[in-house]
């Protein structure tokens, strides 16, 4: 067999750990020929690729980011950008191409799948949010890294006695903010799935300092909103790719509670940081499963699919599936969470 590899969208800890694991399934278990796209589709729309042996991959288990590179470049962006694809599928002689990618990716996927390229995916995204898989790897990497930093920023803002504002990442979801928040026993935390109240996170900051403790930790999720009229709030508008950009939104909060509760308040945005260095154990035992399970999915002929974590298990989901919606924080996490902020 012939199977292309690429890895799209933004980078996540756990890229190069599916990278290895699909190379020493597939060329040493198979004796398949595997090559890798660099920077993700735009890799497959120009013929970038380069051949991926046991060499090529060794020493990258434990390595951050992604050897082949990525963008967040999609076929559908470009006039003729399907096609074209396909085109360079069947003069490659590919049997097989095993994007690994988030949410855009996964779409992108399902559209070259539906066009008849023969494709398994595999999820990523520190976020966690994609809907057909327990979890993501990447995840857990950034939940680690947010947590250490809550647990640092703790012992500055209680010196200062100041209120800090910890934005972490999560465009449409909480998850990292949710679990973060809770190892580190943080003090709110604000997510996309809730606009917030500001009166009601206001009082309960205040409540800490009323209670005579000396700081506050408020962990907030870059696409976190105010519910419409609770405070004034101002959106950034659009990228280059069309999607929303972020608020500022730890600015934001930081300015209001600071002038409503008359403490001093700081922003701190982790940002990159959660997405670069070293992948957790966890996130490379994962990583390394789904890069597996997507070469034996190929061998068996199982396209237009995605590798996915249930329970313990790893099974295979319809691409168009696991496309259809974003896994977000149900009501009654947070509340679990609620209870020990
Ligand atoms: O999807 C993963 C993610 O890390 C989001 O949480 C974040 O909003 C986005 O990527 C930022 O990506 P970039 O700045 O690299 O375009």
């Amino acid at each position: 067999m012939r199977i292309g590899v690429l890895t799209s969208g933004g980078d996540c800890p756990g890229l190069n750990a599916v990278i290895r694991s699909v190379v020493h399934r597939a060329v040493v278990d198979h004796g398949d020929e595997v090559i890798g796209f660099h920077d993700g589709w735009k890799g497959l729309l120009e013929c970038d690729y380069r051949k991926l042996d046991l060499d090529a991959v060794g020493g990258i288990l434990a390595r951050g980011g992604t050897i082949l590179g990525s963008s967040r470049v999609q076929p559908a962006h470009l006039v003729g950008g399907v096609e074209r694809a396909k085109g360079h599928v069947a003069d490659l002689g590919l049997d097989a191409i095993i994007p690994i990618g988030g949410e855009g990716t996964l779409k992108a996927a399902n559209l070259l799948s539906e066009a008849g390229i023969p494709i398994v995916g595999v999820p990523k995204t520190i976020d966690n949010d994609i809907a057909s898989t327990d979890v993501t790897f990447g995840f857990d990497t950034a939940v680690t890294v947010a947590t250490e930093a809550l647990d640092r920023l703790k012992t500055t803002a209680e010196s200062h006695q100041r209120v800090l504002v910890v934005e972490v990442m999560g465009r449409h979801t909480g998850w990292i903010a949710l679990h973060s928040g809770m190892a580190a026993g943080a003090h709110a935390v604000v997510v996309p799935e809730r606009p917030f109240d500001m009166d009601e996170l206001t009082a309960r900051v205040g409540e800490r300092f009323e209670a005579g403790k000396r700081f506050a930790i408020v962990v907030v999720a870059e696409g976190a909103k105010p519910r419409e009229g609770s405070m004034d709030f101002k959106t950034a508008g659009t990228d280059i790719y069309g999607h929303e950009r972020f608020t500022g939104i730890a600015n934001q909060l930081s300015v209001e509670l600071e002038r409503r509760l008359n403490k001093e308040a700081r922003p701190v945005i982790l940002g990159h940081v959660q997405r670069g260095g070293t992948p957790t154990a966890y996130d490379r035992v994962l990583a390394t499963r789904f890069g597996w399970h997507a070469v034996e999915a190929a061998h068996r002929g199982e396209f237009g699919m995605l590798t996915a974590l249930r329970g313990t298990d790893i099974t295979m989901v319809p691409l168009a599936q696991a496309v259809e919606t974003l896994k977000t924080v149900p009501a009654d996490r947070y509340e679990e969470a609620e209870c020990v902020l």
